[in-house]
């Protein structure tokens, strides 16, 4: 309310916050422990939620104004350092030993992590595909499950299928990517998959020869089996062709990937490439925020079942192969070095004005 005298407590709900620990169940300091790391996870989960949801709406509306770009980096940015901070926050964690969390372990029954919704919330938001989970499962039958229990576990499903039915980030961010001017073609204009399929192309001759002059050099220094060495780089290849162009058809947002990737320097590319490099500095910061649980898990329960039924330490390593932007990562497989990139065409236009990048 407007104009409120609030006290420090009151502004923060600090009795009720503070009321939600169990202490009525005369737990010991270390389950109170285990339930405040959980707790704090989730509300951090909650603000990530929140800052996710901002870029996926400021990514896709149709026309994504430039003065959006920088708030876009800005969210992810403290999205960024909230993993980070989790990251760092197993170490309180394993503060717990392993006999200390067998002592009150058996009383969670069932419970387990994978029930957090706002994690599931926040991957489908992200984008993290079924068919990349680990048993291609999907995520919200858990809570179709749990939803006949209460209005609350009903409310859960139906806003854990809200979030899937709408545009995940990644989608946004692809669609948004693909409208990138490449060599100076704008999206749509008439030519421009011409002209997009003549940057790629020449961009795919770029690294043709780059392959086989790394193989010409590795037989220089006398590697034995340099068929093979030519193999990969021949096969190298081959999947650089069908990532810029899958099925045969060209991608136009992983040719745009590709050129703000290449010409990283051009001025007019400066936010485009920000912004990705906060999308992959994200996933990056998350994957290794799973890596670490994995080891926690590991350090304080070893290899057992966990209590939500899965394998364990296994399970939460495989779950840190995850990955939602494969298209950000993967195009760094197939950049050539600065001055085998094509000339570009109409360097004016990006704010160059030098025709020489290179
Ligand atoms: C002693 C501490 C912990 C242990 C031993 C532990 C163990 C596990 C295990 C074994 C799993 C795999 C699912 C299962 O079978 O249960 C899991 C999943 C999970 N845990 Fe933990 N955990 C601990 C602490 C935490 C904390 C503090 C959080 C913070 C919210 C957390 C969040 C999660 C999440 C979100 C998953 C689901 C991961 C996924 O499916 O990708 N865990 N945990």
């Amino acid at each position: 309310m407007s104009g409120q005298n609030w006290t420090y407590g009151n502004y923060l709900q600090l009795e009720e916050l503070l009321s939600l620990q169990g202490d009525e169940r005369g737990i010991s300091s270390d389950e109170m422990h285990f339930i405040i790391v959980h707790q704090t996870f989730e509300l951090w989960f909650k603000q990530i939620i929140r800052e996710l949801s901002e870029v996926r709406n400021l990514l896709s509306q149709e026309q994504v104004p430039e003065k959006d770009i920088p708030k876009a980096v800005e969210h992810l940015g403290r999205t960024t350092e909230i993993f980070k901070l989790m990251g760092a926050q197993w170490t309180v964690m394993e503060t717990l030993t392993p006999q200390g969390f067998l002592s009150f372990r058996d009383g969670l029954g069932s419970a387990s992590g994978f029930e957090s919704f706002q994690m599931r919330k926040f991957e489908i938001l992200l984008g993290l595909k079924n068919e990349d989970r680990l048993f291609g499962m999907d995520p919200i039958d858990t809570f179709r499950k749990l939803a006949g229990n209460s209005d609350n576990d009903a409310a859960i499903l139906s806003d854990l299928e809200q979030m899937a039915s709408n545009p995940s980030l990644e989608e946004s961010l692809m669609k948004w990517i693909s409208r990138t001017p490449i060599m100076g073609s704008i999206y749509a204009s008439e030519n421009d998959v011409e002209s997009v399929q003549n940057y790629v192309n020449s961009h795919l001759a770029a690294h043709k020869s780059m392959g086989e002059l790394a193989a010409e050099r590795m037989s220089g220094y006398g590697v034995s089996d340099i068929e093979k060495a030519k193999a990969r780089f021949n096969s190298a290849h081959e999947s650089a062709i069908s990532f810029l162009m899958p099925e045969g058809k060209l991608s136009r947002a992983r040719a745009s990937l590709l050129f703000i990737e290449s010409y990283r320097e051009l001025p007019l590319l400066a936010w485009p490439r920000k912004l990705i490099d906060a999308v992959a500095e994200l996933e990056e910061s998350m994957v290794k925020w799973r890596h670490s649980h994995a080891r926690m898990v590991e350090r304080i329960m070893g290899r057992r079942i966990g209590t939500g039924g899965t394998s364990g330490v296994d399970y939460l390593d495989k779950t840190s192969q995850y990955r939602v932007f494969k298209d950000l990562w993967a195009v760094r497989t197939i950049l050539v070095k600065s001055d085998s990139r094509p000339d570009l065409i109409n360097p004016s236009f990006y704010g160059f004005n030098s025709d020489n990048v290179s």
